[in-house]
């Protein structure tokens, strides 16, 4: 068993003696993943203040033989992370470094720290007239270098894309200490690889993002929501286009949300559905810097009832009467957890295979789970559904991962589709992935961070670099 004392005191050498917590109620936060399914044991948690005492705490986790397992907001749902059970890991939360360094409403970019809440960061862009285009439920507790080191999705990716999309520039700390400052606020930079893209959605397994620059967009003034029930979701399908088609390019959600996913916001966030229940519901916006979107709406609105494609719909009068329907979006994640967590799946697959798959999945999972139920919602304009099973008592998990997961295999779809890998699906992703891919991986692993001091057992398995086993 190593003796860790001489880091702990060279940590609060860094960082200061208050930085480093070592008792177990002070690092039971930091230990634990936003779903409480994942715990591990930490060495400590340090906080550092500034991308310098980064480096030297990375440096000295080196030398002394410990790994760093990079902290944001802890929202990702993939439990990336949470330590091991070995207390020979250092969670560095990046929680202190919040500062916006900039922010360009001309030039529309922010430089921001790790640390900054995502909540913050828009809102002070608001008040430059622009957007910063990541909208999730988790929002108020997700940071900037967790949204960038795990490519977040959420609800505007159909019109904004993924994180990535919006990465500019990024300053990374690497494995021997060095700062990498690649901060640049550029539209157009072809001066060789893109080695950024390689630590977005890294999950923390490669080097610490410590900033970045974002690129904004301008803040749309008009915004109108709808929800719409429907029968099935090849109608939900349809519907979809015709709001390409009508709403066309101000389309920015298109979200759709089980039956079951209403009845939990109902009968546990206290929330009414105002429209006529369906199988499935829909939740549309469109937002522009331009005026018109009410009457687009009301016009895909009107073609979904003469064509019989929706049951029920309302658009909403007010921004008061659209944050209520959001909210019935909002919370599902919070009433699954209240009726007592489910298996959660994040998949994608191509929109012609999506109806498909929604009746294989049921009865693959059916058959190893008979009385499991189905929370089913997510982002079908992106072809992303959360497609959690409300396990009725015990049941073999893997089993019922292996049902959904290889029913996306056969639609060349994706176990993750936003979530990212971590801990959580980590055996998943080994038994499903093609070879020469995790090849690729671990070829990327072993030339950025070949001593596997980046947050061992997220994405890839702690012995793929090590060599030893765990
Ligand atoms: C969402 O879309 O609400 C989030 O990805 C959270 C979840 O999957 O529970
Ligand atoms: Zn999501």
């Amino acid at each position: 068993m190593t003796d860790f004392r001489p880091l702990l005191d060279e940590l609060r050498r860094i960082c200061g003696e208050n930085q480093v917590l070592t008792t177990a109620s002070d690092v039971e936060a930091y230990a634990t993943d936003w779903k409480r399914s994942a715990k591990g044991t930490p060495l400590c948690v340090v906080r550092p203040a500034n991308t310098a005492e980064v480096a030297a705490i990375i440096k000295a986790a080196g030398s002394h033989g410990a790994a760093v397992v990079p902290h944001g907001g802890n929202t990702g749902l993939a439990a990336g992370a949470t330590p091991g059970n070995h207390g020979d890991e250092i969670v560095l939360s990046l929680g202190r470094m919040k500062a916006i360094r900039d922010l360009d409403p001309v030039g529309m970019t922010v430089e921001v720290e790790a640390g900054a809440i995502l909540q913050t960061v828009r809102h002070e862009a608001e008040k430059h007239d622009r957007l910063l285009p990541v909208s999730l439920a988790a929002e108020g507790s997700a940071m900037i270098g967790g949204i960038v080191s795990t490519n977040a999705g959420g609800i505007n990716v159909l019109r904004y894309g993924m994180t990535r999309a919006l990465v500019l520039g990024l300053e990374v700390v690497l494995a021997d200490g060095t700062v990498v400052d690649g901060l640049r606020h550029l539209r157009k930079d072809n001066a060789g690889y893109d080695w950024k893209q390689l630590f977005i959605g890294a999950e923390g397994t490669l080097g610490v993002v410590t900033a970045a620059v974002l690129r904004l967009v301008p803040l749309p003034r008009d915004s109108v929501t709808a929800l719409l029930s429907v029968a099935d979701v090849e109608t939900a399908l349809g519907i979809f286009t015709l709001a390409q088609n009508t709403v066309g390019d101000a389309l920015s959600a298109f979200e759709l949300i089980s039956a079951t996913s209403i009845s939990l916001v109902e009968k546990h966030a206290g929330l009414k559905s105002p429209i006529a229940a369906g199988e499935w519901y829909l939740l549309v916006e469109a937002s522009s810097s331009l005026s018109g979107l009410e009457t687009a709406m009301e016009t895909l609105l009107t073609e979904a009832f003469e064509r019989d494609l929706a049951l029920d719909g309302v658009v909403a009068a007010s921004h008061q009467q659209a944050q209520a329907l959001w909210a019935l979006r909002e919370h599902i994640t919070e009433a699954e957890a209240r009726e007592g967590g489910g298996l959660k799946h994040d998949i994608s697959v191509p929109f012609g295979a999506m109806a498909d798959f929604l009746i294989e999945a049921g009865n693959a999972v059916a058959a190893v789970c008979p009385g499991a139920g189905f929370n089913v919602f997510g982002h079908l304009g992106d072809g992303n559904l959360h497609y959690n099973i409300l396990l009725n008592g015990a049941a073999d998990h893997e089993a019922v991962n292996r049902a959904v997961h290889d029913t996306v295999g056969r639609h060349r779809g994706s176990i993750s589709a936003e979530h990212g890998i971590g801990r959580y699906r980590l055996s998943e992703w080994l038994r499903t992935k093609a070879e020469p891919e995790q090849r690729l991986s671990r070829a990327i692993k072993q030339a950025i961070d070949p001593g596997g001091l980046f947050n061992p057992g997220k994405l890839l398995p702690k012995t793929s670099i090590a060599g030893g086993a765990e």
